[in-house]
């Protein structure tokens, strides 16, 4: 396992090289026009798995994207270790605030720039060179199969099915994702939790037409007045959400635990640095870390209607639409938050409106036990290669099939993320530092190991 540095410094432009190829194809899942390109990303996974030698690698077709299956069997005997991860991107957004082009990835001050390049294919391509490494070094302690899905930015709409259909195929003792970030290179983390989340989207309907905002203006309830005023008024003073009910459900993390999680560093003023603000903002009575660790949260991811494009057009739009997120916790489950939501936002509407909420997708938080083989393992692993022992952490984003395969295959998930939270994923500028690349492919082999060695006792 020592010689796994000296591996990487023989290969490492090459393994660049493969990660470029990966990161030139613009895999954007919630884009119709790119069905073409999610298949050529799943091949050059799938190509990448037979290459190194896996026993067999395969596309699998679902309703929507495919999803990547491939395994290496050394001893049926012997424990397996499931790599759970996902090929597809984000939108790349606005070109103008990108300073290279999104899909041609670039390294400046030792970053690979691009989208992807963290999230995720930067993270689930480490997996594949640790792999690649093990079998060429014939030091592969367990059996391994990868899971690289193609729809986990759209909410994995077809992995619950291919889940559920696929059980044997998919038994395994632990599974690895590499998919969350640490708190910075020299402070090494770990993500034991990740937030549920209920998406929806709201129609607010109003006259039968635009009408003349003069000749109507004034006597005419507003669509997207309305709809202000509605979205205005699900947060109160103290940021609380004003949904009867939406708490009920929501695990109170101890007093004991909530100072455990303060220990860990945190720089507010880096923090507002990085993005950009002035000031910070949140449920009153928590720190930053709260906020997004263990509470829930309520946003606009989007809100439209009426006339966007250049000058003015004097109209009373009839109907007012919006994008709305709320990020969830241990407890609360994301069909009722959906049905709490709707009733609240149909009862609040005033009788000059008719509202109409659809529900997208939504997903169960998930807490990974720190006392599991699993947790101890990335964590030896991390200790090993970065020379000190991460810090546990939760995180406020979502990987709703996590929960699942809690659920359906009764297998944890442990996340060892190599990513920074500074790392732009899902906003112009993505990076993923060559540093937390090569550190990953080191890092991995280790939890290999010590998992086995632990599974064995
Ligand atoms: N990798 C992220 C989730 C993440 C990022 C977790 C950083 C922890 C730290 C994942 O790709 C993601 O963006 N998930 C979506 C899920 C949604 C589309 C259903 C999210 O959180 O918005
Ligand atoms: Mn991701
Ligand atoms: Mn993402």
């Amino acid at each position: 396992m020592e010689n796994i540095k000296s591996y990487i410094e023989e290969n490492k432009d090459r393994f660049l090289n493969e990660l470029f190829a990966l990161l030139r194809v613009p895999s954007v899942s919630a884009d119709e026009e790119h069905k073409g390109d999610m298949y050529k990303t799943a091949e050059l996974i799938k190509q990448h798995l037979l290459k190194i030698g896996a026993d067999r690698a395969e596309i699998c077709e679902t309703e929507g994207h495919p999803v990547v299956y491939g395994e290496k069997t050394i001893n049926p005997d012997s424990p397996t270790i499931i790599i759970y991860g996902h090929y597809d991107v984000q939108p790349e957004g606005d070109l103008e605030l990108w300073k290279t082009p999104p899909y041609e990835p670039t390294v400046i001050d030792n970053k690979i720039y691009g989208r992807g390049s963290d999230d995720d294919k930067g993270q689930l391509f480490m997996h594949v060179k640790a792999l690649e490494y093990m079998i060429k070094n014939n030091n592969l302690p367990c059996n391994v199969k990868f899971m690289i899905e193609g729809e986990e930015e759209i909410g994995s709409p077809s992995l619950y099915n291919f889940v559920r259909q696929n059980k044997e195929k998919l038994k395994g003792d632990i599974i690895l994702v590499s998919d969350t970030s640490m708190i910075a290179n020299d402070i090494p983390s770990m993500d034991v939790g990740l937030r549920g989340l209920t998406y929806v989207e709201v129609k607010v309907q109003g006259p039968n037409r635009d009408l003349h905002s003069g000749v109507y203006g004034g006597a005419v309830a507003n669509p997207l007045n309305v709809l202000c005023q509605m979205v205005a008024s699900l947060t109160d003073e103290n940021n609380h959400i004003t949904i009867p009910g939406f708490y009920d459900d929501v695990l109170v993390v101890s007093e004991q635990d909530r100072l455990e999680m303060d220990k860990a560093p945190f720089n507010l003023e880096e923090y507002k640095a990085d993005i950009g603000i002035k000031e910070i903002d949140g449920e009153k009575g928590y720190t930053t870390n709260e906020r997004t660790g263990i509470r829930p949260s309520l946003d606009l991811n989007g809100i439209w209607g009426g006339y966007i494009k250049e000058g003015a057009k004097t109209i009373l739009p009839e109907k007012a639409f919006a994008k709305i997120s709320m990020r969830l916790v241990p407890n609360q489950d994301p069909d009722k938050i959906a049905e709490l939501f709707a009733k609240h936002f149909k009862a609040i509407a005033p009788k000059t409106v008719a509202v109409e909420v659809t529900p997208l997708h939504g997903g169960d938080a998930y807490i990974s036990p720190t006392d599991s083989i699993g947790f101890l393992a990335a964590s030896k692993a991390i200790e090993k290669t970065f020379g000190k022992k991460p810090i546990p952490t939760r995180s406020g984003g979502s990987i709703p099939i996590i929960a699942f395969f809690d659920k359906e295959l009764k297998t944890k998930s442990i996340l060892m993320g190599f990513g920074l939270e500074t790392n732009a994923i899902h906003s112009p500028n993505e990076h993923y530092g060559l540093f937390n690349f090569y550190k990953g492919i080191e890092t991995i082999p280790y939890f290999y190991k010590y998992f086995v060695e632990m599974f064995m006792k």
